[in-house]
């Protein structure tokens, strides 16, 4: 039989939906397991959302869409974008996609083989489908705890030369809900105009920040004019299932990428793109409420592991992710497997977000208080009794 591609072999299963369905088949055989894995908001999506796209649905909003999205959605988002991020864009620089097929649209419109992607270490690990399936190189950018996990500007400075095309940022970060600071920012925004290089700027978790501010790098200077924002719904509306984020650029960009989407999905259902609409236009009080509730485990989780011995938590300003250090020397996925399997709790291993992850455990602070707190307590008598 013929062998399977060389870049489809080279990329690396996704580790967190991995555990996710392990922990899905324990729970299915009875056994009471602890998910503090995935990256999901346990709230229910705001009702006017439901309710925009039961009524699209009624109205027969069940055929194609326009392949960027409806304008009326466009430009909602522009308006977003335009107001909240300082970001001078129009509906003609808004593609309407799925987030995480955003990033591959995207990347794969502006890297080719023989360049080189920067990609945050740690960071997402999606993202390493960027470098595999374009054949450029990637270059890991490390950032290290004792700097807050914020790279380096030396750092910086020796990723980047005269190869690099895409600069990945993700800002607040999973896994470790660091907030690039402006200076930061600006740093890799001197780099862009230097070196000619577009910045990727996955802004997915902008409104989920307990500490510091958000900053969209496109607002600094001319970097709109080569910077692509990736955004959706799926973190700040608990909308992971409806599958709906977009891109903002460059209009020649949203050109190109726009070929990939008619190629590959044709559009976002047009009921969702309807409730969408919705989200953004009234939905911003309870996008608060669900911030407030995450920043108050956010302090629950953290006064626990202040209790104990096993780890040590680095202070996230955002997302929902705490990444934790453990102190027992052991492989951080057989750490996982062992901690899912034995104590009955399921994390993510931090290898799974780049060397710079090794020796740490991701924690999603996405469950209820009760549930958190079961779950660290299971983590630390797991680790302890190793
Ligand atoms: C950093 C980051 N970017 C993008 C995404 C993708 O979001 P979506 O599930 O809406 O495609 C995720 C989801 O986990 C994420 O963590």
């Amino acid at each position: 039989m013929r062998s399977i591609s060389a870049r489809a072999r080279r990329l690396p299963p996704s580790t967190t939906l991995k555990i996710s369905q392990m922990a899905a088949d324990m729970r299915a055989k009875g056994e009471d397991v602890i998910s503090l894995s995935i990256g999901e908001p346990d709230f229910q999506t705001p009702q006017p959302i439901i309710d925009a796209a039961k009524e699209a649905l009624e109205r027969g909003e069940t055929h194609y869409a326009p392949s960027r999205g409806i304008p009326e959605l466009r430009e909602e988002i522009a308006r977003k974008m335009k107001e909240e991020n300082m970001v001078d864009v129009g509906p003609e620089n808004i593609i309407v996609t799925i987030a995480k097929h955003g990033i591959f649209m995207a990347s794969q419109s502006v890297v080719q083989h023989g360049e080189e992607v920067v990609l945050p270490d740690p960071g997402w690990v999606s993202y390493s489908a960027i470098s595999i399936f374009s054949g450029a190189k990637r270059v890991d950018l490390r950032a290290k705890e004792e700097d807050g996990f914020i790279p380096r500007e030396e750092d910086i400075k020796n990723a980047v030369g005269d190869k690099t095309k895409l600069f990945v940022i993700n800002t607040p970060s999973n896994p470790t809900g660091v907030v690039y600071p402006k200076k930061t920012l600006k740093v890799i925004a001197d780099l862009a105009e230097d070196y000619d290089f577009y910045v990727l700027s996955d802004e997915i978790y902008e409104k989920l920040i307990y500490r510091g501010k958000h900053i969209s790098i496109a607002s600094l200077g001319n970097m709109h004019e080569r910077t692509i924002t990736l955004n959706g719904f799926s973190k700040a509306y608990a909308m992971t299932g409806w599958r709906m984020g977009w891109i903002s650029a460059p209009e020649h960009l949203v050109d190109a990428i726009n070929k990939l989407q008619q190629q590959t999905i044709t559009c976002v259902p047009p009921f969702i793109q309807r409730a969408g609409i919705v989200a953004l236009r009234e939905c911003a009080p309870c996008v608060e409420d669900m911030r407030k509730e995450f920043e108050k485990r956010r302090l629950v989780a953290l006064g626990e592991i202040d209790e104990m011995h096993t780890m040590s938590a680095f202070k996230p300003s955002g997302a929902f992710y705490i990444f934790a250090r453990y102190l027992p020397e052991m492989n951080s996925f057989s750490l996982a497997e062992y901690l899912l399997e034995e104590h009955k709790v399921a994390v993510t291993p931090g290898g799974a977000f780049g060397i710079a992850g090794e020796g740490y455990i991701r924690i999603s602070y996405a469950a209820s208080t009760e549930r958190l707190i079961e779950g660290l307590r299971r983590i630390d008598r797991g680790l302890g009794s190793l």
